[in-house]
């Protein structure tokens, strides 16, 4: 029986497939480093030429692949640009790339250790190393998520099964009042769709005042807690964030610790983007207390600088994990609570996610993340100083690798300004709302910018202010 050639070519045709892809890959990346970080395609001629492809004829990859990667070097934001100063999302490191293709290849199933003995021992191990890092007990366990948010998702499940193990079979009626939870009113808004995914609902989700700097008020938390709790809620789970998403600040921990533990509420680290400071032995004490968290969400695919979708959820208590994902049928070849990841997991079929932050810790070491992290610090530095000067005012003082800034005064156009920055293409930041400010987020992750990159960066808004700046006097006029 004759295979589809257009689907499984011989062996030849896809060696010249993978060498074309390798190199034509590389020269769309280093263009795509020195040209314009926003996307300059035509959508409505993307859309007709897309219009053409009815599946009805089939098309050569000599076709198909010069024209996809043409769409995706001009069509996408460019996170592999250097200026590209977004929401987390790095350029990838090589290892992670080429765990991207082994993974391709081999296509192994995550869902069982008998499936894939050797790639779900590669993950644990990695989950423990991060654990350990985390200063967490050896008994903690976890796993790879497709994200930050499955991975706080999972956290809110163990919560609300460790609360009460009933929620299991009879859901949000399992408890005597409405279940809820605490995040500051700085945190990544999932928590929101978290709730309802739950089925806890939104109004679950209990957002905590700020101290005016972008971290938790524990005293405001303390008093929420009260009120939940004489009004017939049932608390279950308090969330600190290490690393907000807009400005970089870091909750009260410890504080938070401690309120969990008197309680007896399961505390989430949400270290989604900050917790690669752990590499950092300058940098880790600054998510002091992260040790005492019931479970932690990193996400590998932020500051550790994988490819996209490489979260994970890390937990202290093996026992609730297992519990809340727990379930048997005949026809998996296995269900070991301690190793299989579908008895463990939201998903099922699993890629090896894993295998990217694997090779990148294995080629780097922790002291190469430290390094990685530390330059992004120190970047950052450099370019507070360079906007100090030119009269720009810096809002937060995040410890990690974030600058959320306001324009010089007289220039008050925050969203205005980002737009010139965005249509000149030189540099890519983003409008952010900080303590009810609007503000400019700067986010340095890109593991290859430079001193000239952010002098770049500099030049760009310091020119953007100066154009609304006469656009305002000439609106006046
Ligand atoms: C603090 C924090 N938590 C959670 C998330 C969500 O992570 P993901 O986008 O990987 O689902 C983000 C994303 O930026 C984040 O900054």
């Amino acid at each position: 029986m004759p295979t589809v050639a257009a689907l499984f070519p011989p062996k030849d045709e896809r060696i010249r497939w993978d060498d074309y892809l390798t190199r034509e890959l590389f020269h769309a990346n280093e263009r795509v480093a020195h040209g314009s970080v926003v996307p300059t395609i035509d959508l409505a001629e993307l859309r007709s030429q897309l219009a053409e492809f009815d599946f009805c004829t089939p098309r050569g990859l000599d076709e198909l692949l010069p024209w996809t990667i043409a769409q995706l070097e001009h069509g996408v934001v460019h996170m592999t640009n250097p200026r590209y100063f977004g929401l987390f999302n790095p350029a990838p490191s090589f290892p992670a790339l080429c765990g991207d293709r082994l993974t391709g290849v081999f296509n192994p199933q995550l869902a069982t250790a008998t499936t894939s003995p050797a790639a779900v021992e590669i993950e644990s191990h990695v989950i423990r190393a991060v654990a350990r890092r985390a200063g967490l007990p050896p008994e903690s366990t976890g796993h790879f998520t497709s994200g930050g948010s499955e991975a706080n998702y999972t956290a809110v499940l163990c919560a609300l099964t460790r609360a009460n193990p009933s929620f299991a079979t009879e859901g949000a009626r399992a408890f005597d009042g409405p279940p809820v939870f605490y995040i500051s009113r700085e945190s990544h808004l999932a928590w929101v769709k978290i709730g309802h995914q739950a089925g806890i609902g939104r109004s679950a989700v209990r957002q905590v005042a700020t101290d005016g700097r972008g971290r938790m008020d524990a005293a405001a938390l303390e008093k929420m807690l009260d009120q939940d709790v004489a009004r017939g809620s049932v608390p279950v789970l308090i969330v600190a964030t290490a690393g907000t998403t807009n400005a970089g600040m870091i909750d009260p921990i410890k504080r938070c610790a401690d309120l969990a533990r008197q309680r007896g509420l399961w505390l989430h680290v949400d270290a989604a983007w900050g917790g690669a400071a752990l590499a950092s032995d300058r940098l880790r004490a600054a998510l002091g207390g992260v040790e005492r968290a019931s479970s932690v969400t990193i996400d590998a695919h932020k500051w550790f600088a994988t490819t996209m979708g490489c979260g994970m959820f890390i937990t202290r208590d093996p026992e609730i994990l297992s519990q809340t994902f727990q379930v048997s049928t005949g026809f998996m070849p296995s269900n070991s609570a301690s190793v299989d990841p579908y008895v463990n997991t939201a998903q099922w079929s699993r890629r090896f996610l894993g295998v990217r932050l694997f090779l990148s810790l294995g080629a780097a070491g922790w002291s190469g993340y430290a390094r990685h992290v530390e330059r992004s610090i120190d970047l950052i530095a450099r370019l507070r100083e360079l906007l100090s000067a030119d009269g720009w005012r810096i809002a937060n003082d995040s410890q990690l690798a974030v600058l959320c800034v306001e324009p010089p005064a007289g220039v008050a156009e925050v969203r205005a300004i980002v737009q010139h920055v965005l249509a000149s293409g030189r540099a890519w930041v983003a409008v952010a709302k900080y303590e009810g400010r609007d503000v400019i987020r700067i986010c340095l992750t890109h593991g290859e910018t430079t001193v000239d990159d952010i002098r770049e960066l500099a030049d760009a808004l310091t020119a953007a202010g100066a154009a609304v700046a006469q656009e305002c006097v000439t609106a006046r006029t």
